[in-house]
């Protein structure tokens, strides 16, 4: 976000115009310690402007990035909000917030000069309300754009219909939003311009054109270009990157690239980092700003750790250079993810699974970030938590039977207003049941009672939020559900 309409780089002024927020970077050294100390340093570094993380709970994403003067970011679907488990992680964990979907052509300006703010107002107001700075996709990008769009054919007529689409909204935000995608996947993978309608009736210029529309409607707000497959280097990074050198020289306001890292596992460009550094190095800031990372699906535990290790090399490349301004992830769960709509067979991209619970993925993206994971020891300071209480969870338990065998398939939720940092469920199986094994969960059988303690890596389960475990067991004709379940010491409610 521009601090004053100089069209000047103002990275060390850290004045906050009235009512907006500010990126302030963290002094290099402090950025340095924290990355080479991720506990130690968070301590030391966070001691002074910081809230200490509640000692049980794993630290919030956006207070770790904070230290290093970053971000890290959420794409936003209001419509989810509803679901508490997708909002209580929004609201937990992200400094930062843009619409999925709601700020594009499509959303905003449906028909020509009629507007519907209402998704957008949605994202603006909750990045608000949650301290977040608010970032804007997209002002110019040939998807999702109204028929009346594609088929304007005079160069006026849409430079006109462009310009007004981009005084609109970005004027509407101005002040709110801290940076703009201006304009979105202009590229073919060769380098070449992408055939759009803005391409073939106004010719290269329409960039330019744009990133001066959104100044004008905009004076603060940083102004991007963003793309896919530019991460690493190749004809399409390299032609972003002598674009954005061009305009620069030419005075045309752009101050940020953005790289969607629209990932796959075990694919993460090994020049990510030096590439990120090269386009810095212009004079821009750089993001990673859609970062997810797809494996095949179901996936299995080698391609969710492999997951894992990819996520934590995207963030020390982002950490890497001083510029890279954060990450921010392509939605909050794998089951609201636009990737296995549109690469069937893969998904599981995200850093929370479709229940809520954490991946291997949040373990090592939080941990590249040095977030204070927790250590179940309750902080002094904290008022008492209150026992847990009949009630504060509920339990659905289905069997898929066969003659001497049954699956079962157990689905817990925490009920309760508190997050748990770790839970064990017990329950007592019917006459002639005999777990053989579970997963999920480390599972025991003791007499008729079984229990099942989370795992590393489920441990942490939000208010609203579920978890889902499962195990094989032996039966002798009873496949019914156990009458009574806890957890954590209190009675769940079944269903
Ligand atoms: O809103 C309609 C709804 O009325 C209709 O009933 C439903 C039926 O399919 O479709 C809904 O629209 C969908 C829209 O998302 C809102 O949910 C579209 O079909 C669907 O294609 C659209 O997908 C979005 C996609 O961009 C469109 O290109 C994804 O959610 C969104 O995650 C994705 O985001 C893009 C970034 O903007 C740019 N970079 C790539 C990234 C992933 O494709």
């Amino acid at each position: 976000m521009r601090d004053a309409p100089t069209h000047q780089r103002l990275d060390d002024d850290f004045s906050p115009r009235p009512g907006r927020r500010r990126r302030r970077r963290a002094p290099v050294v402090a950025t340095a310690l924290a990355a080479a100390l991720p506990t130690v340093g968070a301590a030391l570094v966070g001691a002074a402007t910081l809230t200490p993380a509640h000692a049980a709970d794993p630290e919030p994403l956006r207070d770790a990035a904070a230290r290093h003067g970053r971000t890290i970011g959420v794409a936003l679907s209001p419509g989810h909000l509803s679901q508490p488990g997708y909002a209580a992680i929004a609201e937990r964990e992200f400094s930062l917030v843009v619409g999925e979907n709601a700020m594009k052509w499509d959303a905003t300006e449906p028909s020509r000069g009629q507007f519907s703010w209402s998704q957008a107002d949605q994202v603006a107001d909750f990045a608000e309300t949650h301290d977040a700075e608010l970032y804007g996709h997209t002002l110019v990008w040939h998807s999702q754009l109204p028929g009346w769009v594609s088929s304007l054919a005079d160069p006026t007529d849409l430079r006109a219909a462009m310009t007004d689409h981009i005084d609109a909204v970005a004027g509407r935000y101005a002040g709110r939003v801290a940076a703009w995608d201006v304009v979105n996947e202009m590229w073919n993978e060769d380098g070449t311009r992408r055939d759009s309608v803005f391409q073939r009736v106004l010719g290269d210029g329409y960039v330019a054109d744009a990133l001066r529309a959104a100044r004008a409607a905009d004076p603060q707000a940083d102004l991007c270009l963003n793309d896919y497959n530019i991460e690493g280097a190749g004809a399409k990074s390299d032609a972003m990157y002598r674009l954005v050198a061009d305009l620069k020289a030419d005075g045309v306001p752009v101050d940020c690239v953005g790289f969607q890292a629209h990932l796959i596992g075990g694919q993460v460009p090994s020049t990510l980092r030096s590439n990120l550094q090269r386009f810095a190095d212009l004079g821009v800031d750089v993001r990673i700003t859609e970062l997810d990372i797809r494996v095949p699906t179901p996936a299995s535990s080698a391609s969710l750790a492999q997951q894992a290790a990819d996520y934590r090399t995207v963030t020390e490349a982002c950490l890497a250079v001083d510029r890279c301004t954060g990450i921010t992830v392509w939605g909050v769960d794998d089951g609201h993810s636009w990737v296995p709509d549109v690469f069937p067979g893969q998904g599981a991209a995200l850093l929370w699974d479709a229940s809520y619970a954490p991946k291997p993925a949040y373990t090592a993206f939080a941990d590249a970030w040095g977030a204070d994971p927790g250590d179940g020891d309750p902080d002094p300071t904290d008022p008492p938590t209150a026992p847990p209480a009949d009630g504060d969870c509920a339990v659905t338990w289905t069997a898929n039977a066969w003659s001497t065998g049954y699956t079962g398939s157990v689905t817990l939720t925490n009920t309760s207003d508190a997050a748990w940092s770790s839970w064990t469920l017990a329950a007592d199986l019917p006459a002639g049941q005999h777990l053989d094994q579970g997963w999920s969960a480390t599972w025991s059988q003791s007499g008729t009672t079984i229990t099942a303690t989370n795992a590393a890596w489920n441990g942490t389960v939000a208010p609203g939020a579920s978890v889902a475990v499962g195990y094989n067991a032996s039966h002798t004709g009873d496949t019914s559900a156990p009458a009574s379940v806890s957890v954590n010491g209190a009675t769940c409610t079944t269903g």
